[in-house]
């Protein structure tokens, strides 16, 4: 695996990036996390990132254009359609081809799923997928892998707990295909009305990834994990208020659970976070969803300098 293969590569879906994908984009991160900022802001120098946003993000778009600007780079785009032409009707496909004219690299996030398949071919440049749909966030997935390896010095071998909304949370589906390339131990822990859509995870079915699914946060289990991945219970996507309602607040960890995991347990989450966390553990050394964050803008930056660059450092 080189640079060449991702210059000019569009970053759609998690599915299309092999364990060497991946290994390389994470030590071209830790290369670029590491440059000096001369040289570093060499990788973005000029060039322009456009970011079109269907749906809200604080992550995900700040530490794109916090990622751009560290590499030299400037973005421009559009976070809230009422104030773009998308109110007015204009279509995504007209959207993605202006904004291909004014930009480098799009970064796309929308509802549906295969609008970010549909508009990598409609441009030129490349198209980095922001979310969209109900199964796809591939950076996300990307950058909660590189937490992983980061803090545990390993993916292989661990124990990974994934608790919370597993029927609407994006997030989930795109790292249960990540870790797919691991050989891990999933436990998956959900209210029995919010559990995997077996139908989104057939492929990794086929792969034979070892999965438990739970209803409760049982100790037996809470003992044997090395990573705890705990998402929000997704109000906005109930299609009935009153389901959210029976449901919410089903799990919060808590110094208490702490009591009951090992000790050096991670904490992660790809955010907002709502009760499921409790901020009375955030001072703890288990907790690293502001760090896993923070990696975040380190492994936009260097997706983006290898999307941009046909001989990046
Ligand atoms: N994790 C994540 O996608 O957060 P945002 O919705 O704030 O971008």
């Amino acid at each position: 695996m080189s640079i060449e293969n991702f210059f000019n590569r569009d970053i759609v879906s998690i599915k299309d990036f092999s364990r060497q994908d991946l290994e390389f984009i994470f030590n071209y991160t830790d290369r670029v996390s590491a440059l000096g900022q001369n040289k570093k802001s060499e990788l973005g120098r000029g060039r322009t990132l456009g970011y079109i946003f269907y749906e809200p993000s604080t992550r995900t778009r700040m530490s794109f254009e916090a990622a751009m600007a560290s590499l030299g780079g400037s973005s421009i785009g559009i976070f809230d359609s009422k104030s773009s032409s998308v109110e007015k009707g204009e279509s995504l496909a007209d959207t993605i081809r202006i904004m291909d004219l004014y930009s480098d690299v799009i970064v796309l996030r929308h509802p549906l799923d295969g609008s970010s398949r549909f508009a990598a071919e409609l441009s030129e440049n490349p198209l980095i997928n922001a979310g969209s749909g109900s199964e796809e966030h591939p950076t996300q997935a990307m950058l909660d892998l590189y937490t992983i390896l980061k803090e545990k010095g390993r993916i292989d071998g661990l124990s990974v707990g994934i608790v919370g909304d597993l029927k609407y949370g994006r997030t989930v589906y795109s790292l249960l295909y990540g870790l797919a390339n691991y050989n891990v131990d999933i436990h998956l822990i959900s209210p029995p009305t919010l559990t995997i859509r077996k139908e989104s995870i057939y492929d990794i079915e086929k792969k034979k990834l070892k999965m438990y699914e739970h209803y409760e946060l049982e100790d037996r289990v809470l003992t044997k994990l090395d990573v705890i991945y705990v998402t929000r219970i997704q109000r906005e996507r109930f299609p009935d208020p009153q389901e959210y309602e029976k449901v919410k607040g089903t799990y919060t960890i808590d110094s208490n659970t702490l009591r009951k995991t090992k000790p050096d347990v991670s904490l992660m989450h790809p955010m907002p976070r709502m009760q499921e966390i409790s901020h009375s553990v955030d001072n703890t050394k288990n907790a690293i969803y502001f760090k896993q964050a923070a990696y975040g803008k380190e492994l936009r930056a260097a997706l983006l300098a290898l999307v941009l660059n046909e001989n990046a450092v």
